[in-house]
């Protein structure tokens, strides 16, 4: 059967879309398969774990596109080219418009490190969401996948998963058990779910 055609969107680090490459080569993610990685920053490590995959991996500069409309014609014509079906977020820092998620609506696939709807939306993203869990003094917080719609952090929750907060936790201790107990895990688990329901969907069973 074809896989599902998958293009990961980056700005950072790419641990994410290291735990989905991993996948790829455990067999965890078998109904898709990731095709591209685009990253809006030149920087970012992520193209780096890509390319020594041999997966392609292509910067679309902020700097080279401030305006979202420019960024988003670019990207939907990098898509289309690359024939790809589902987008994963993976510490993708950048909003994207309502026209762009309505075009690819329950196709775009975000991972988000807090207990949504709880420290989620504009202005909570990478440790700003652990400072803010430390900060307010809940017990207990996490990840979740959920499809991407127009409202930031607002589409459909697809996985959770909860990590204890512990006493002493600074916001990078509570960013890597989060990572490895919820992220990690949660995100080539979603992906493979939603790979193998577009496989389906495409070859009509
Ligand atoms: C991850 O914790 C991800 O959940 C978060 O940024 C980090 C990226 O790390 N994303 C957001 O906050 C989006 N709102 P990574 O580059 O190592 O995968």
């Amino acid at each position: 059967m074809v896989k599902t055609k998958i293009a990961v969107l980056v700005s950072g680090g790419g641990t994410n879309l290291q735990a989905l490459l991993d996948a790829q080569g455990q067999g965890i993610l078998k109904s898709g398969e990731i095709v591209v990685v685009v990253s809006d920053n030149p920087g970012a490590f992520a193209l780096e774990r890509a390319r020594s995959r041999g997966v392609e991996a292509v910067v679309l500069d902020k700097a080279a596109h401030p305006a979202r409309e420019d960024f988003e014609r670019s990207l939907r014509e990098l898509l289309s080219q690359r024939g790809v079906e589902l987008i994963v977020l993976a510490g993708f820092m950048r909003i994207l418009s309502g026209d762009f998620t309505a075009a690819y609506d329950k196709r775009i696939i975000n991972v988000h490190p807090s207990l949504i709807p709880a420290f989620c939306g504009e202005g909570f993203y990478g440790l700003r969401v652990h400072q803010a869990v430390l900060s307010y003094g809940v017990k207990l917080t996490g990840a979740t996948v959920h499809f991407v719609n127009e409202v930031p952090d607002g589409g459909e929750i697809i996985l959770q998963k909860a990590v204890p907060v512990r006493r002493g936790d600074t916001p990078e201790i509570l960013q890597r058990r989060v990572m490895e107990q919820a992220e990690w895990k949660l995100l080539p688990r979603a992906c493979e779910l939603i790979s193998q329901k577009l496989q389906k969907e495409r070859d009509g069973r």
